[in-house]
C-alpha cells in the first residue's frame, strides 16, 4: 500500500504521520499515534462519535481522508484539558450534570461543544441542539448533555 507523509498539528504540537495514503484522520489518529478518545462508532458519518476539530470546525474524522490534512490544526479530546491535567469547563460541566453515562458519545459531543463554544460563547438552546444534531447518544436522552453545554458556556447562570 503507498504511503504518505502527512504534516499537521495536534493537540499544539506539530506532528508528521507515514500512514497508508487511503487511511482516514480517525484511524491515523487511533492506529498511528495511538489517540483513542475518538471513537469508530459507524464509519460513515452519522453518529458523530469520531467528532475532533479541524481548522476549528467539528468534523467526522472517519469521513476525512488523511491527506487533507496536511497544514491544518487538528485538536481530538486529549487536547481539550490543561497541560496541567486541570479539566476543561465542557468537560467539568459533562460530568457535575451527568452529561456521561456509558460515555462512548462523550468525546464527540465535547468536541461539538467545544467548536460551538469557540465560536459562540453564548448560544442559546437552539444553537446547542443545532451544534450536536450530528452526535448520536443512545443513553441520556440529550436533557443532561444540553444542560452540561449550557453549564459550560455560563447560559444557565
Ligand atoms: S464513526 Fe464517524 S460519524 Fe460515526
Ligand atoms: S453516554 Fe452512552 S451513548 Fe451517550
Amino acid at each position: 500500500m503507498k504511503k504518505i507523509s502527512v504534516s499537521f498539528i495536534l493537540n499544539g504540537d506539530p506532528v508528521t504521520a507515514e500512514v497508508p495514503v487511503t487511511w482516514t484522520l480517525l484511524k491515523t489518529l487511533r492506529e498511528y499515534f495511538e489517540l483513542t478518545g475518538a471513537k469508530e462508532g459507524c464509519g460513515v458519518g452519522e453518529c458523530g462519535a469520531c467528532t475532533v476539530i479541524v481548522d476549528g470546525q467539528a468534523v467526522n474524522s472517519c469521513l476525512y481522508p488523511v491527506p487533507e490534512a496536511e497544514g491544518k490544526t487538528i485538536t481530538t479530546i486529549e487536547g481539550v484539558a490543561a497541560q496541567d491535567g486541570a479539566l476543561h469547563p465542557i468537560q467539568k460541566a459533562f460530568l457535575e450534570n451527568n452529561g456521561v453515562q456509558c460515555g462512548f458519545c462523550t468525546s464527540g459531543m465535547i468536541m461539538s461543544a467545544k467548536a460551538l463554544l469557540d465560536e459562540n460563547p453564548a448560544p442559546n438552546e437552539d444553537d446547542i441542539r443545532k451544534s450536536i444534531s450530528g452526535n448520536f447518544c443512545r443513553c441520556t436522552g440529550y436533557v443532561q448533555i444540553v444542560e452540561s453545554i449550557e453549564m459550560a458556556a455560563g447560559a444557565d447562570k
